[in-house]
This record gives structure tokens, sequence and C-alpha cells, in this order.
């Protein structure tokens, strides 16, 4: 693919935002193509990656870029009723709701990750969005993943909820439900969804965070209270489910406050 920079002019260790960006080969590929065959610049601060439909980029995916460092994530797809695979892109523009929640429980600016519809004719969109969403990221500054460990546990704790059951079930049925009802065939009321799943996205990552924190230490239901920021009864209400399921085990040192501890992936401690 072809493309031009804008000449920069960086002084040593000068910061760059780093953005990635997955585009959907039917659309915004060949439009970013387009883009670059047409001669509109835009920044070379992007790294494009291309799928076959937008629907590919799970939030594992884009949780963990953000982990590895990535300041800006742009997700690029059809327009609504474009995408080559019927309805991948209204499952995307769904899951891109739950990255958004799940960036937000880990204090990551939700406008880090971008959501945009760009055809295969609109090169000049491309480059436009491509420009804006780089000024965007530089307002915003270097993503603290890299530099700031609680950053990097509560990105990674996002990253494991994002892998449970319950949330991929939800988010993977949102989609059929608001569009073709429940399985009685009655509505779905979009606002009440979208509070269970906000609800259910908290508390995923809430225990993930603790399985997270508990894991670098043995800490006890007031410390994961204060470092969370979340009421001590909720937090114990999270352990009991996480020793329910064999994921955590308390430590009870004579005289001391009983603290808890991640059981690693085996059963070993
Ligand atoms: S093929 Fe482009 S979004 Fe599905």
């Amino acid at each position: 693919m072809t493309h031009h920079s804008k000449k920069k002019h960086e002084s040593e260790g000068e910061w760059e935002p780093k953005i990635i960006g997955f585009l959907c080969n039917w659309c915004s590929y060949a439009g970013a193509d387009l883009c670059g065959v047409s001669r509109f610049q835009y920044p070379t601060n992007i790294r494009l990656v291309r799928v076959m439909c937008s629907t590919r980029i799970s939030p594992h995916l884009v949780l963990d870029v953000f982990e590895a460092g990535a300041d800006g994530i742009l997700i690029g797809g059809c327009h609504f009723n474009d995408c080559h695979y019927m309805t991948g892109n209204f499952h995307t523009e769904k899951r891109v709701g739950l990255m958004k929640r799940l960036l937000k429980e880990a204090g990551v600016d939700e406008k880090r990750l971008r959501l945009e519809w760009v055809s295969a004719s609109e090169g000049e969109k491309f480059s436009k969005v491509v420009t804006e969403f780089t000024e965007e990221i530089q307002k915003l500054g270097p993503c603290k993943a890299r530099t700031d460990d609680m950053v990097k546990a509560k990105i990674s704790a996002a990253d494991d909820a994002s892998e449970t059951f319950r949330l991929k079930a939800l988010v993977g049925k949102e989609y059929n439900l608001l569009s073709k009802g429940n399985a009685y065939g009655e509505e779905v009321d979009p606002e009440k969804l979208g509070g269970i799943i906000d609800a259910a996205s908290r508390d995923e990552f809430e225990r993930a965070l603790i399985l997270e924190l508990a894991r670098i230490r043995p800490m006890s239901v007031k410390q994961l209270g204060m470092v969370m920021d979340v009421p001590t009864d909720k937090i114990l209400r999270h352990i009991v489910l996480l020793r329910q399921n064999s994921k955590i085990a308390m430590e009870h040192p004579e005289g001391f406050t009983p603290v808890y501890k991640t059981i690693a992936i085996g059963g070993e401690q």
C-alpha cells in the first residue's frame, strides 16, 4: 500500500503516538489504498492491519494491543448493509461497545478506540479520519500501560474480563436480541439490556482485577477495596464467588486478617 507522510520534525526523545488500524479487506482497506493512490496525506503514526471483516477484531485482541503499548486503535469497516458477511459490522458495533466499557473500567480514555465506517471509494475520508484520530491521541498523550503498573494490571484485567463466558455470550447475542427480540419473540429494551451489560462488565472486570492483584501479592478484602476503590462488601461478594470457583485461596496467618491469593492455572498456588 502506498501512503504519503507529512514531513515530521522529531527532536530526539519526542513522543510520537503509536496507532494501530485494523481495516476490513473489502471496504476500509480498499479506502486506505485509494487514499494512498489519490495522494491524500495522513500521518505516519498508524500501522495498518488488514482483516477480512471488522467483526474479526475481538475485545481480547484490542485490549491485548493496548496492553502491549498502543496509544490508540482504529477499527475500520464497511458501512451498514455493505458488509461482505451481511451482519458482521452490526456485531462489530456491539463488540466495540464492550471494548469501550472495559477500557472505561480500566481507566483508559475510551476515545483511544475509534470505530469508523469507510467505503472503498472514501479515500479522502480515510485520510481525514486518520489525521483527526492522530491529533486526538496526541492531545491525550501516551497511554500509561507502558509506564504505570496499575494501568497495565487494569488493562490486563479488562482483557481477562472480555474473555469470560458471560460477557462473550451477552455481547454475542446483543445484536440479535435488539433486532429480533428474545426467545419468546418479545422486544428487548435497549436501555435495559445496556444496563445489564454495563453491570456485568463492571463485575467481571472487578473480579479479574482482584485475581490480577492477588496474583502479585496476597491481599486482604480491605486492601483490595482500597486499591480498587470498591466497597469492601462488594469485594467480599466477589471473593466468595472466586473461592467457589477455585480461583482464589484464603491464607489465614495467626493473629492477622485473612489474605487472599490467586490460584495459578493448574492448581498450584
Ligand atoms: S466485510 Fe467489511 S465490515 Fe464486514
